[in-house]
């Protein structure tokens, strides 16, 4: 674990009214979701209209950090993120790791597809939290992956990644990768 993923795992401790759990099995943030801004429309549109397909499909799941001090009057979506497995090809993993590996043509993964944060409660941890959630779910998982990759929607999220721990594919590419152990 780099430091800055223990540093974020750290302040979810400390703030123990965050809890992140499963869309799928809350109903209340489920009909929350449409109050959801984080800045980006593609963002807001997917939390809004589109994932809970998405989910019922078996194409991704999604996770919800909400701050339960205010429930049951209020609770308001914090975050979120969805996780679907995927695979990247050996070819795209750098020399120093694939010696390391048989000859397969591929290594599994998990594709963390979105991750984003509400206006109101950037800057204070909460992505780094729902990231540090993201790879403790899947190391938790009884399916071997062997990494996590994102697409970064932009430079600014380029480098929210890297501060991570993650690492460009290539300097052409916006795609990401974390090696898990
Ligand atoms: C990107 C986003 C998820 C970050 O969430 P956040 O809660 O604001 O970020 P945090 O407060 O958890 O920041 C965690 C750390 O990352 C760093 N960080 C955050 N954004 C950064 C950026 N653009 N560049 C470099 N570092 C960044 C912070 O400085 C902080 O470091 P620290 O722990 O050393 O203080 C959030 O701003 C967001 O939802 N933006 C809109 C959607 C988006 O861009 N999503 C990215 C998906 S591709």
């Amino acid at each position: 674990m780099t430091d800055a993923q223990s540093d974020a795992k750290e302040a979810l401790l400390a703030d123990s009214s965050i809890q992140i759990v499963a869309l799928a099995r809350s109903a209340k943030l489920d009909a929350a979701r449409a109050g959801f801004d984080c800045g980006s429309e593609p963002l807001n549109r997917y939390f809004k209209e589109l994932v809970t397909q998405d989910v019922s499909r078996n194409l991704a799941s999604c996770f919800v950090a909400y701050d339960i001090a205010n429930e049951p009057s209020n609770v308001t979506p914090l975050g979120y993120y969805t996780l679907s497995s995927a695979s990247v090809p050996m070819l795209d993993l750098p020399i120093a790791l694939t010696k390391k590996l048989p000859r397969y043509p591929s290594v599994p993964a998990v594709r963390l597809g979105r991750l984003a944060v509400s206006m109101q409660a950037q800057g204070k941890g909460l992505g780094g939290v729902l990231l540090v959630d993201a790879i403790a779910r899947t190391q938790r998982s009884d399916i071997a992956a062997y990494a996590m990759v994102v697409d970064a929607k932009d430079e600014a999220a380029v480098r929210f990644y890297e501060h991570f721990g993650f690492v460009r594919f290539s300097s052409l590419t916006s795609m990401l990768y974390l090696r898990l152990s």
